[in-house]
């Protein structure tokens, strides 16, 4: 049966339910199309347009998101972002949109849930370090909850941009450098939201964003225009998204770059012949803030209209606050400029979210006591589990830490000691500072009487501002070991922070040179959100202990690693550069023409510390990798193992990364390219076994400027720590492509 006679009947159908009192998009137990089809059929077109208009509702604080926001709110609207935190309003409004709107559709109400909404933990970051997808799906799914009992059904998270430039503000807010690492977190991080089921009462839907490509936003500042050769697209801006959108997420947000020429938000290969074409998304897309009206400063629209028309056509079907779609969308479809069934596909997919999200069953948020929305203990717990894993021991010399039993004093210096606010990081929901445990109170907890603590601030976060560092020197010259607590304010990363040098400013540094002259060990305590250049402060420092932006509950588990009580786990998701300058520089660049030359003549070509860089209190020693055989045709499987004994003296948690080379290809591939990672708890003097099933579909095959993936005979290399084991793909008749169907550029 032809689809418009089957929608013909279902409608006819629905005209008779109606007149009975129950339309099918009432029932719960009807088909999912059913219930869609039938309600578009029974939408006017004032009712489908509204379904296409988000707006912004309550007290906006994010001064990037700037134009009104509403305080009237037609029942009919798609959507609102819902920046009050308050879930009886949020009620009111969905009553008026089931009890006063013709057909009673449930508003979905969308946030900015990042790395939690109250019970903030480490930005997303800091989460890739922990190498711990599960618990990230523990702490998503803390968010979705606490989300869920503010009112929101929607969160715009998790930012899957691979971000190379730490220059741009917005890497705090991705998974780092490497396209798999953004794969595997993104994909916890939806499952934490979506849980089981959208429908459950504590899932929320996720977005992923910006797709695609905002992370090269060029220069590293922001909003910027991106210049991705499609290969590269393919090959490492794309590969997380797909994975998302296979992990089943509901929405997804274009970006606000343009790719070559073409905004993301008016790209009609990304929005409809890669993402619905090819990948079969269901869901719908959603255009960042105003990014519709912003097609007319990218210099493809001439007014409001045409960048409707373009951004509707290329497949963005939600309108995030600019009311293009509102305006315009009837006016493009009279001058036929725009179908109705394009329309409809458009509703059908907004609708599809609100059904699978059980919103027409259970339109309401449950409204509980503030003590049981919020920061309950258990979930603070989870977020500080994952703020330890998270946290990346950089250097120990000179038996710095843990912190020996002989030291009696320790002076905590700098201006994060006692601060609450910053260490929250950017995007941080609805988190209050008075929720943080500083560090002050983690370490005071954690060495209670047994040390006793000089505290000074030294100097502020920035400025010329010297007239405290006499106050610290008197601190250190008093204490058997300075810890420094220095970074960076929540405001100088997240949207529209770049900043030109990823170094620290120069108050901050002087503080630690003088600090250092007192001959005390110094231990250096970092919190930002991106890399830093650290060629000035390493060499001031004994050891250096990364801690990110870590949320309400990193207090305590630094001072746990300071300690010792806790055995510092987390490893690198990004390089460090040595210098600014150095930028861009990550570890999967392709092969210099000459390898050993070409240098920089000022400073060194290699970074200061490297993806995958993290030390631990204990030893681990890999022994010989072996390969169950040295060829295998591209139907089989390959298993590579690693012992790795714990030759210290404490139990800890080592993290294999397996990576994979393709010496000679038809086109020059990245020299490495991390396929598997593992993290395990290895106790003193125990072996454990690593392993990696290579999968020559999935590990060792590469796509071509479509996307179609290729494999190509010949040798591999599988390389752990500094092991490299070569072994053959060999040539096999039926050698299979695994083929996207989406047609060349
Ligand atoms: C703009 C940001 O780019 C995006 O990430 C965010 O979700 C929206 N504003 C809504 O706040």
């Amino acid at each position: 049966m032809k689809s418009s006679s089957f929608t013909l009947i279902l409608s006819i159908f629905g005209i008779i339910q109606i007149a009975q009192g129950s339309p099918v998009y009432k029932d719960k137990n009807a088909p999912l199309e059913q219930r869609v089809s039938d309600l578009v059929g029974q939408m006017s077109l004032a009712e489908k347009i509204q379904q296409l208009n988000q707006l912004s509702f309550g007290i906006n604080l994010n001064p990037n998101n700037k134009g009104e926001t509403v305080n009237d709110v037609a029942p009919e609207v798609g959507s609102l972002i819902y920046l009050n935190e308050d879930p009886v309003e949020r009620n009111a409004i969905q009553r008026r949109a089931m009890e006063k709107s013709r057909l009673g559709i449930p508003i979905l109400f969308g946030f900015d849930t990042i790395h939690g909404i109250k019970t903030v933990y480490p930005i997303p970051l800091a989460q890739a370090c922990s190498w711990n997808p599960a618990l990230v799906t523990q702490t998503a799914a803390v968010a979705a909850r606490e989300t869920k009992l503010t009112g929101i059904d929607w969160t715009f998270s998790p930012m899957i941009d691979v971000s190379r430039d730490p220059r741009w503000g917005r890497i705090a807010e991705s998974y780092g450098e490497d396209p798999h690492t953004a794969a595997v977190f993104g994909v916890a991080t939806v499952k934490g939201y979506q849980g089981a089921k959208l429908s459950d009462p504590f899932s929320v839907a996720s977005c992923l964003k910006h797709f695609a490509g905002y992370g090269v936003s060029e220069g590293g500042r922001d909003y910027r225009a991106t210049d991705i050769s499609t290969q590269a697209l393919w090959e490492t801006y794309l590969p997380p998204y797909e994975a998302g959108v296979k992990a089943g997420a509901a929405t997804l947000m274009s970006g606000f770059n343009d790719i070559s020429g073409v905004p993301a938000s008016a790209n009609h290969y990304l929005l409809t012949e890669i993402l619905k074409q090819g990948w079969n998304h269901d869901g719908f897309v959603v255009s960042d803030w105003n990014s519709v009206e912003q097609l007319i400063a990218q210099g493809v629209a001439k007014d409001r209209k045409e960048a409707g028309l373009k951004s509707f056509k290329a497949g963005v079907e939600m309108n995030m606050v600019d009311r293009i779609y509102a305006d315009h969308l009837q006016e493009l479809l009279l001058e036929d400029k725009i179908t109705m069934d394009s329309i409809n596909d458009a509703v059908s997919r907004v609708l599809r979210v609100k059904f699978r999200l059980g919103l027409f069953e259970q339109p309401y948020t449950p409204i509980v006591p503030e003590a049981d929305r919020y920061l309950r203990p258990e979930d603070k717990i989870v977020a500080a589990k994952l703020a330890e894993e998270s946290m990346v021991l950089l250097k120990n010399e000179r038996a710095a830490l843990p912190i020996s039993p002989k030291v009696k004093s320790l002076a905590l210096i700098g201006p994060l000691v006692k601060d609450q606010e910053n260490l929250l990081g950017c995007w941080s929901g609805n988190g209050k500072a008075k929720d943080v445990e500083s560090i002050f109170e983690g370490v005071t907890r954690e060495f209670g009487d047994k040390v006793k603590l000089l505290y000074a601030r030294g100097c502020d976060f920035d400025g010329t501002d010297e007239s405290g560092f006499t106050e610290a020197i008197d601190a250190a010259v008093k204490a058997d070991a300075v810890v420094i607590c220095i970074g960076e304010k929540k405001a100088w990363s997240g949207e529209n922070s770049s900043r030109s040098t990823i170094a620290l400013p120069a108050i901050q540094e002087k503080l630690v040179a003088r600090l250092k002259q007192t001959g005390k060990p110094i231990i250096l305590v970092l919190s930002n959100g991106r890399p830093l250049e650290l060629q000035r402060l390493e060499p001031q420092a004994d050891a250096i202990v990364e801690i990110w932006h870590p949320g309400v509950a990193g207090g305590t588990p630094l001072a746990g690693i300071l300690s010792g009580r806790v055995n510092p786990s987390g490893r690198l998701a990004i390089t460090f550069p040595l210098a600014t300058g150095q930028i861009p520089i990550y570890y999967g660049m392709r092969s210099s023409a000459r390898p050993n030359d070409g240098n920089y003549k000022d400073i060194s070509t290699e970074p200061l510390y490297t993806f995958g860089h993290g030390l631990s209190y204990t030893s681990f020693n890999y022994g010989k990798a072996t390969l169950s055989k040295g060829k295998l045709a591209s139907d089989q499987m390959l298993t590579v193992q690693v012992p790795v004994t714990n030759t210290g003296s404490v139990a800890g948690q080592e993290t294999a990364f397996w990576f994979i080379s393709d010496p000679v290809c038809s086109v020059s591939r990245p020299m490495k390219e991390l396929k598997h990672f593992e993290k395990k708890t290895i106790k003193p003097g125990e072996t454990v076994v690593f392993t990696f099933e290579i999968d020559p579909q999935r590990d060792l095959s590469h796509p071509d400027s479509t996307g179609k993936k290729l494999l190509e005979a010949g040798d591999f290399h599988v390389r752990i720590k500094d092991q490299r084991l070569t072994f053959e793909l060999v040539d096999n008749d039926d050698r299979p492509t695994v083929s996207t169907p989406v047609p060349p550029r």
